[in-house]
């Protein structure tokens, strides 16, 4: 089979990784890929935002299979484009990847099918936001509509700040369009948790939870990133609270969508939060969030292609997906500077013995040799019979990995296992 992965970051690494374990597939494209992967796909060329060259391409070679594991491309329609060229693709379509897409709608989406979520308020004109502030509690939290690169989410401890945030959105546009619509919303507190599940629209399977860390510098300081390293299973997220997330949240979102014909078929993020009255969502993503992948799926004992087909085909509860019972760490290495300026360009080696747990983010081929090219550059993921020994195992990878200007926490895991206590 000939498979065709949209996307290009670490994520995408460790789909194509995973995929390849099934000896039916002879050839992986990705779209763009990068540099750091081109041992494990043919990378070509081809912005994953591109929905006609993406589907130009997939018909040119035959694709059997597609993968579209980016938000933007998801939200565009790129499933929808390539299903109507014949290609059986995993992802949800456009009408079901709004959940992301949308902050707007799916608060909306919870409010009328009573999925517990955050108190909110959604404005489209500044003066009113500004107004609603001057007696709304604070913290608070201001979220763009639209999708905003990761960066929409603005939690103001101050009415100044949260006034400011919604000026920056509504008036700057710093986000562009997404910034259109706003969310105001109320502060949760609890340990936040991230769940993955595959589904069809008939069945939802939770994937093995885990836990992200967001901020780039060690104890949560410093600002807001892509991710910085993860841990699974995330020692807060009981068989109790598993459970109640099944009944409260997981197929209550599953049935709302159904019930709205917008049917969610791919992979959904639930990113939750354990609150003192009960498990909330923050956000949902129409995705496999990055980097909880780097650990999700190396703990995925299934074949990845037959669950996806299953999901394709909307079959996925005559199989039986299963995880090791271990722990994994992921650890991720970047670009100093990072999530704001930093250089690029300087060699990256990743020796040849530890590359199979090495997902490479941001990294490209000049004259033959493998330099950075991103913000986040890699991530080393270890499994271990334990999440200490998972976490000192992803520590030892990195320290045989080296670029100049890399940065990376020395804390990743380190919640998790006092939590765990
Ligand atoms: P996002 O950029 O959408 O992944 O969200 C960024 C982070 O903001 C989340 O991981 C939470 O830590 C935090 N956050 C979002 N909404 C809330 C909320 N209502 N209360 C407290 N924290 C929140
Ligand atoms: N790690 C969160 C995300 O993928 O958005």
């Amino acid at each position: 089979m000939k498979l065709l992965v949209v996307g290009g970051g670490g994520r995408e690494h460790a789909i194509i990784k995973k995929l390849k374990e099934n000896p039916t597939i002879t050839e992986i494209f990705a779209l763009p890929g990068n540099g750091g992967m081109a041992k494990d796909a043919t990378c070509v060329a081809i912005d994953a935002k591109n929905i006609d060259a993406i589907t130009a391409f997939a018909v040119e070679k035959q694709i059997d299979y597609a993968v579209v594991a980016p938000d933007d491309p998801l939200v565009l329609g790129a499933v929808d484009a390539l299903e109507a060229k014949g290609i059986p693709c995993f992802g949800p379509r456009a009408n079901a990847a709004i959940i992301e897409g949308s902050k707007v709608f799916s608060k909306n989406l919870m409010k009328k099918y009573g999925i517990p979520t955050a108190e909110y308020a959604v404005f489209n004109k500044m003066e009113e936001a500004l107004a609603y502030l001057e007696n709304a509690p604070v913290p608070t939290v201001i979220k763009a509509d639209g999708l905003a690169l990761g960066k929409g989410v603005i939690i103001a401890q101050t009415r100044e700040e949260a006034m400011d945030a919604v000026r920056s959105m509504m008036q700057d546009k710093v986000f562009g369009k997404s910034g259109d619509q706003i969310v105001i919303e109320e502060f949760l507190t609890g340990p936040e948790v991230s769940v993955l599940a595959f589904t069809d629209g008939k069945a939802m399977v939770p994937m093995v939870s885990s836990m992200d860390h967001k901020r780039a510098g060690d104890g949560d300081t410093g600002l807001n990133t892509g991710g910085m390293g993860t841990v699974a299973p995330n020692p807060c997220y009981t068989d109790e609270i598993a459970e109640e997330c099944m009944r409260s949240i997981f197929l209550p979102t599953m049935n709302a969508m159904n019930a709205e014909g917008r049917t969610f078929k791919g992979c959904l993020y639930f990113g939750l939060m354990l609150t003192p009255k009960g498990p909330k969502v923050i956000e949902y993503n129409c995705r496999f969030g990055d980097p909880e992948t780097q650990v999700v799926l190396p703990l995925l004992e299934s074949d990845l292609l037959t669950v996806m087909q299953a999901v394709t085909n909307e079959t996925l509860s005559q199989i039986e997906v299963v995880f090791k019972k271990e722990s994994a760490c992921c650890v991720i290495m970047a670009s100093k500077g990072y999530p704001s300026s930093y250089e690029k360009g300087f060699p990256l080696q990743i020796p040849d013995e530890i590359a199979s747990n090495v997902y490479v983010a941001g990294a490209t081929i000049k004259d033959g040799v493998l330099v950075t090219s991103g913000g986040r550059v890699l991530g080393a993921t270890a499994l271990a019979p334990t999440l200490e020994e998972a976490v000192s195992g992803a520590y030892k990878l990195v320290e045989k990995i080296s670029f100049d200007n890399a940065f990376y926490r020395s804390d990743i895991g380190k919640k998790a296992l006092m939590l765990k206590r």
